[in-house]
């Protein structure tokens, strides 16, 4: 029986150690849990993690969702070989895989006519954005509470929903996610109310010939898979259509993974122009930005083009995973094991719910779908903030101290990958179990 209560030997070394060298003792914010509860991994294999003191875990969490297969893929790590080995990782020139990679994401995502490559999900929406406001010669954007487009300073800005009152009549705040945020960005961008048509037909009609570009993630992979009706988003398709604003779709979380044509082929709802990153190389580090051809011709390097570039664009670690990885996608029915491990997992986590009698609901689709304790599933941001996202946090506490990894927030789903299929779902069960009922009796004791 492993240990997974108690902070281990080497994470308490490596934890002294890395604070003497990174800011938080980390290499980017969102990995530091605390001293005590960082976790630092020695390595990962299928669904499984090992951290540095040789315990192992589930994971639920991917990576935030770039793992789609599973940890070391071999059929995506052996074309990867090949390519550094054979023939090198990037040269600043144009290779044959560029346009054939295209070509694969195109095969699936019909609302991609061209397409350029990135680096992360923030380059693609600085991208996207970029190419948004180059098309329509104007510069605001929108965006939707409770989403998440990375670490580019008109993306980071949110409502305040830890500090707001829900029993009051004022909106939440408008705060940037931290420092070095400067104010000037906050006075292009719009923050809307998932699924609230008064609101988004009244922005419209007062804004809608300025606004360049509406970014959205249909499947609020920030928030808990919280989901546009197919209602509201065709409404808001319509609407940039008729003001002639740019619907930016950001699948950087649901692209290749909640089907083969993302979040537009489950709504059937095509945005001008689409972000992609996270599954599309199986943790390999690969992004891209494309929609209508019209569009994207925007980009460009002549007078008045709008800029795209980067020394490690395109490079050929990336695009030799992406093009292993979109073929297995397309050739086999890997996302369709997904699904059907997401619902066994969904219905087993709802027993476990029911038996301990929470009130619980899901959220999104099974191949990444979020746990919401609730009555009814939220149809927004500020419906997320009057759910129980203590128990949930204090479930999945007791989750991760049982040899189970996933974020402990409500707000980040749970990801499937195709390895997950080998997973024993009766031990699972049972120590969700043991989980539920040590979060319910912590709070009982904390009411008292
Ligand atoms: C929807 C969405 N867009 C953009 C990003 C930024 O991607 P990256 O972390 O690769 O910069 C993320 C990251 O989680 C995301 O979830």
């Amino acid at each position: 029986m492993q240990d997974f209560s108690q902070r281990g030997p080497r994470q308490i070394e490596l934890m002294a150690q890395a604070h003497r060298h990174m800011p938080q003792g980390v290499a980017e914010n969102y990995r530091y849990w605390g001293d005590e509860r960082t976790v630092f991994i020695e390595s990962s294999k299928a669904c499984w993690l090992t951290d540095c003191d040789g315990r192992r875990y589930v994971d639920f969490r991917l990576g935030y969702g770039p793992i789609i297969l599973g940890y070391r893929d071999e059929r995506v790590d052996a074309a990867v070989v090949e390519q550094i080995t054979q023939r090198g990782t990037l040269s600043g020139f144009a290779t044959s895989l560029d346009a054939e990679v295209v070509q694969q994401v195109k095969a699936m995502c019909p609302n991609i006519e061209k397409m350029r490559f990135a680096n992360s999900g923030t380059e693609a929406v600085m991208g996207a954005v970029r190419t948004a406001r180059g098309y329509t010669k104007r510069d605001r954007v929108v965006i939707v509470e409770g989403g998440f487009h990375g670490l580019y300073d008109e993306m980071m800005w949110k409502s305040d929903i830890e500090h707001w009152d829900p029993t009051g009549s004022l909106p939440p705040s408008v705060i940037p996610f931290g420092g070095g945020i400067p104010g000037q960005a906050r006075d292009l961008v719009e923050l809307i109310i998932l699924n609230d048509r008064p609101m988004l037909d009244a922005l419209f009609r007062q804004r809608g010939e300025q606004i360049a570009c509406v970014v959205l993630e249909p499947i609020i992979g920030n928030a808990g898979s919280i989901s546009a009706t197919a209602a509201w988003l065709q409404r808001l398709r319509d609407l940039c259509t008729e003001y002639g604003v740019m619907l930016v779709i950001d699948e950087v979380k649901t692209g290749f993974r909640v089907a083969k044509g993302g979040a537009q082929q489950l709504y059937g709802i095509h945005a001008d122009l689409t972000t992609y990153a996270k599954a599309m190389g199986n943790g390999y580090p690969v992004a891209a930005f494309g929609g209508r051809a019209e569009v994207m011709d925007v980009v460009g390097s002549y007078k008045g083009g709008v800029v795209h570039g980067g020394t490690y664009t395109g490079n050929l670690v990336a695009l030799s995973a992406a093009h292993a990885t979109l073929k297995i996608l397309e050739q086999t029915d890997a996302l369709a094991t997904i699904d059907r491990v997401g619902a066994q997992i969904r219905d087993l986590l709802g027993r476990v719910f029911s038996a301990a009698g929470i009130e619980y609901a899901f959220a999104g689709p099974p191949a990444m779908f979020g746990i919401h304790f609730t009555p009814t599933v939220p149809s927004n941001y500020r419906d997320w903030r009057v759910t129980n996202s203590d128990l949930y946090r204090a479930f999945a506490w007791k989750l991760i101290d049982h040899g189970v990894m996933l974020e402990p927030d409500s707000r980040e789903p749970w990801f499937i990958c195709e390895a997950h299929q080998a997973l024993d779902l009766g031990w699972l069960e049972e120590v969700a179990t043991l989980a539920m009922k040590a979060a319910c009796e912590e709070a009982r004791r904390t009411v008292r």
